[in-house]
């Protein structure tokens, strides 16, 4: 399918299906175990209904907000996604590439085949203004992750996001069925009965064979052995889990605001506020880590409550609609991450395709104003909206 006729991110969905290999599109796609939380995010935006406004119309309307001082055309950033370089050659440069130019944000994700300097040029390519953050995993010990802290910090990132749902890495049943350890891992052997998968996709397949093959981490440098190997990573992170005090040890090396990215009940907002945090992400990873825990959409009332107007709190999860991001904002979020939504049209055709995404994004969020009846997402509140499902009820409640 053309990108450029996308109507929806589902339309683009299928584009990534079309293009990438199995193995590549269920990386992304998938959720953990059962992926109950996978499609809870979704679903939950269905529980929230609107309460528009009648008869009005303002001779403007004003998409834009602010995160932590950043400018934003419309209330959302690009959510860092890890391994985006194998959903399209130097993906994440072409991520940044788009956010730029829409007036949006970048987080990059420790896991990440393009250097961050390259990542931080690419977002400065439209616009000087454009805000790049830079996701952070302790994976590859205290030398590794300061030598990566030092880097973001003199190639402009402006903030730091602690990823805190991730002690070990979810259990992705579909990576395991489609053999992604083998793929991505050293053993060509071990490769050869998951290569038809590839070889049915050539022109996923061309495009790697002519950047060279796939890269390693470059933001991830083992002293004395270089880049870490893609496969390294899942290991890397169970021995890396992060705890509360190590925001301590990273507060002394990072002169910038931090922000803690996975939060889901309101005491561990309080305690990210209490360790010096900037903003929070009400966050369950998009459904890929603890499966059954609650739709981020459920959890944000709480959170919000929680952090009382002393931080920004950003939310994500089943973003899929520029609906969903209104309602995100009527409902305390600051702001959402676009995740599988830039992703899938990152897959189906790098920067062009992440730059379709973001414009259903946008226009869609321009129409739902307009037809709510609100002049600008600075103006939204829960007035505008009606939480009737029973998790919703029970958060109000408490
Ligand atoms: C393929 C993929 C890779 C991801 N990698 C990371 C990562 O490296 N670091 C991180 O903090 N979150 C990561 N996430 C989670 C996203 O940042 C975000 O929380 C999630 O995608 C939001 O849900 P959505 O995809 O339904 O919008 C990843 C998500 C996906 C889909």
């Amino acid at each position: 399918m053309d990108i450029r006729r996308a109507i929806n991110v589902e339309d683009l969905r299928r584009a990534a299906r079309s293009r990438a290999p199995r193995v590549i599109f269920d990386y992304l796609d998938g959720g953990a175990d059962a992926e109950v939380t996978l499609a809870e995010n979704t679903r939950a935006f269905n529980h929230v209904t609107f309460r528009p406004r009648g008869a009005v119309a303002f001779p403007s309307y004003d998409l834009r907000t602010t995160v932590l001082g950043h400018e934003l055309s419309f209330p959302a950033m690009l959510a860092p996604i890890g391994y985006s370089g194998v959903m399209f050659p130097d993906g994440e440069a072409a991520a940044a590439r788009a956010a730029s130019k829409a007036g949006l944000g970048y987080i990059l994700s420790t896991v990440s085949c393009c250097k961050l300097e390259d990542v931080r040029a690419a977002a400065l390519a439209y616009s000087s203004m454009s805000p790049s953050w830079f996701q952070l995993y302790l994976v590859g010990g205290r030398a590794a992750t300061e030598a990566t802290i030092d880097r973001a910090q003199r190639a402009g990132y402006s903030a730091l996001v602690i990823t805190v749902d991730s002690p070990i890495a979810g259990n992705r049943e579909r990576d395991l069925r489609n053999g992604i350890k083998q793929l991505l891992g050293a053993s060509t052997f071990a490769k050869i009965p998951y290569l038809p998968d590839l070889l049915s996709h050539p022109r996923w397949l061309s495009s790697y064979l002519a950047a060279g093959g796939l890269p390693q981490l470059q933001n991830v440098i083992i002293p004395g052995s270089g880049p870490m190997p893609l496969m390294d990573v899942v290991s890397a992170l169970s021995r890396a889990a992060i705890q509360w005090n190590d925001l301590d040890w990273i507060r002394r090396i990072w002169r910038g605001p931090i922000v803690v990215k996975g939060i889901m009940i309101g005491d561990d907002a309080k305690r990210a506020i209490d360790t010096g945090a900037t903003a929070v992400i009400v966050s369950n990873h998009g459904g890929r880590q603890l499966d059954t825990v609650s739709a981020t959409l459920h959890a944000l009332p709480e959170v919000v409550a929680a952090a009382d107007g002393q931080i920004e709190v950003l939310m994500d999860g089943g973003i899929r609609r520029g609906a969903d991001i209104i309602k995100a904002v009527c409902l305390g979020a600051r702001a959402v991450l676009i995740g599988r939504a830039y992703a899938y049209g990152l897959a189906a055709g790098g920067e062009a395709g992440v730059t379709r995404a973001i414009d259903i994004l946008l226009a869609d969020c321009d129409r739902t104003l307009r037809l709510l009846g609100c002049p600008a997402v600075s103006a939204l509140d829960c007035s505008y909206v009606e939480t009737r499902s029973p998790a919703f009820m029970q958060n109000q409640q408490s």
